[in-house]
């Protein structure tokens, strides 16, 4: 008998063929009636596979009570409750490391899309603007003040990158690193000295909602903040209100409070570059996270050591 699992969200192709092999695989975001099937398969599901922006919901984990392991497709386990996992005897597991690269780039690019207009400008090319005139000027990034939130290994691709843009980088996080940048204790004393802020810390109930009003306020209009973490750092609606009334500079924003759901008022402002949570949307990456996905479901199942367990 195959083990049942639950694959909570759509995966690689490759990945769902490979579970296929050698799962029995309920395609829970698929049913129409999820009431019913955890009435008929609750009690004989063993893994749940899902996406980190996803994880697994309080309420569905407590109807599993044959759960054995938890399968990240991505980094960030945030929207999985760790402590309850180890009270039962629940492995978990992440993706870390394949996507780092891939998540620094965005954040890179987003920065360079916002600060140089490449969104506007295309738009402004498409649209016959460039007839009557050249768009506006845009700001340096090169050596420019840069502050990352959050110096984990995200932060730290980041960083690197930033080196080759000659930037001063500071950062902050929980405590002073063995690193050859500037340190700030908290959030605002980053945020006062940065004109490009970059979120790049775990999302957990310590990091809700840190980026506040005074965080955005100490960044201010003459600097602009990116995310490429979670949403639930930022105090989203005091960031569309700065946005609007002109008390930051800009956004550059890969991730959302309630995805994908972004609130309309981002839509309208012209200093805001959108994109749908794909720091990590690349074919490349994709596989070797869809890998490792794999590996730790089949380590699990033969008793072997997951590869990249969490608990
Ligand atoms: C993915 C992510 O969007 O790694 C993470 O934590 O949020 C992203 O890589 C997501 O997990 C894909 O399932």
């Amino acid at each position: 008998m195959k083990p049942q699992i639950i694959q909570y969200c759509p995966l690689m192709p490759g990945l769902e063929a490979a579970l296929a092999e050698r799962f029995t695989v309920h395609r829970f975001f698929e049913d129409k009636d999820p009431e019913g099937f955890l009435a008929r398969h609750a009690v004989a599901v063993r893994g749940f596979v899902t996406g980190g922006h996803l994880g697994l919901p309080p309420d569905l984990g407590a109807k599993l009570p044959a759960l054995e392991i938890v399968a990240i497709n991505g980094v960030g386990f945030d929207k999985v409750d760790l402590n309850e996992a180890k009270r039962r005897g629940i492995r978990v597991a992440n993706t870390p490391d394949v996507l780092t690269e891939d998540v620094a780039d965005l954040a890179i690019g987003l920065t360079i899309a916002l600060l140089r207009q490449i969104v506007k400008g295309d738009a402004y090319v498409r649209a016959g603007q460039w007839l009557g005139g050249d768009l506006a000027l845009g700001a340096k990034v090169s050596r420019r003040r840069f502050g990352i939130f959050g110096l984990g290994r995200i932060g730290r691709a980041i960083a690197r990158r930033l080196e080759g843009f000659d930037a001063q980088i500071a950062y902050s996080d929980r405590a002073r690193l063995d690193v050859p940048y500037e340190f700030e204790a908290t959030p605002q004393a980053l945020a006062a000295r940065s004109d490009v802020f970059v979120v790049a810390a775990a999302a957990s109930a310590e990091t809700r909602n840190v980026i506040d009003r005074s965080v955005i306020d100490a960044i201010g209009p003459g600097g602009v903040i990116v995310n490429v973490a979670r949403g639930s750092l930022v105090d989203e609606a005091a960031l569309l209100a700065a946005l609007k009334e002109g008390r930051i500079g800009g956004a550059a924003l890969d991730v959302f409070a309630d995805e994908p759901r972004v609130p309309d008022g981002f839509f309208g402002l012209p200093n805001v570059v959108l994109t749908p949570h794909m720091a990590s949307a690349t074919t490349e990456t994709r596989q070797a996270m869809a890998d490792l996905v794999l590996a730790n479901l089949v380590a699990h199942f033969s008793g072997e050591p997951l590869p990249t367990a969490l608990v």
